[in-house]
């Protein structure tokens, strides 16, 4: 297993609609070694998902990971769930707002608003169907990185970047006041 470069902001694969993978394609060797990489480097980072762009490789595929003891409160445990060629078959009216952040743009965070609920159609890495129902922080994960599945990040999801923090003030002036609640 290898740990693979991130993306930064900027680079033109985070702004590109992916590619959708065949059976044949998921099943080969070299993707399936994608796969662990990706889950190897999700983890190292680390963080609670990556998608495929972000790593340089346009294709429709992303993992995603909430480990316990993350370091913000609202985040319930996520197992590991890899999402070839996801999409989004439906999102709650009602939304949410939190604070995100993004491997491929370090140091800040800001808050996004997103659906509470969601279903999600995609393949697991063995090509079988499936769909998954999301609520709360597992539904803004897969929102987050079906975005960049179509060229989006979380940047262009808010509503105004006066939310918009580096990590350094954001544990200083928000976490003490969103983990006293
Ligand atoms: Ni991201």
């Amino acid at each position: 297993m290898s740990l693979l470069k991130i993306a930064a902001l900027g680079t033109p694969v985070l702004r590109m609609r992916t590619q959708e993978l065949t059976i044949e394609q998921l099943q080969s060797e070299p993707i399936q070694r994608l796969i662990d990489d990706m889950v190897a480097t999700m983890r190292d980072a680390p963080g609670v998902g990556l998608a495929a762009n972000q790593v340089y490789l346009p294709l429709r595929l992303a993992v995603v990971e909430v480990q316990a003891g993350d370091d913000q409160d609202s985040r319930e445990r996520v197992p590991l769930t890899v999402l070839v060629n996801p999409r989004i078959a439906r999102l709650s009216d009602a939304t949410e707002s939190a604070w995100e952040g993004c491997l491929s743009i370090p140091d800040l965070r800001g808050v996004v608003p997103r659906a509470t609920e969601v279903d999600v159609e995609a393949l697991d890495r063995a090509g079988n169907p499936v769909t998954i129902h999301a609520s709360g922080f597992f539904a803004r994960v897969l929102q987050h990185e079906i975005d960049h599945l179509d060229g989006y990040i979380y940047l262009d999801r808010m509503p105004d970047l006066t939310t918009l923090t580096y990590v350094k003030e954001f544990e200083r002036y928000w976490l003490p006041a969103s983990s006293a609640s």
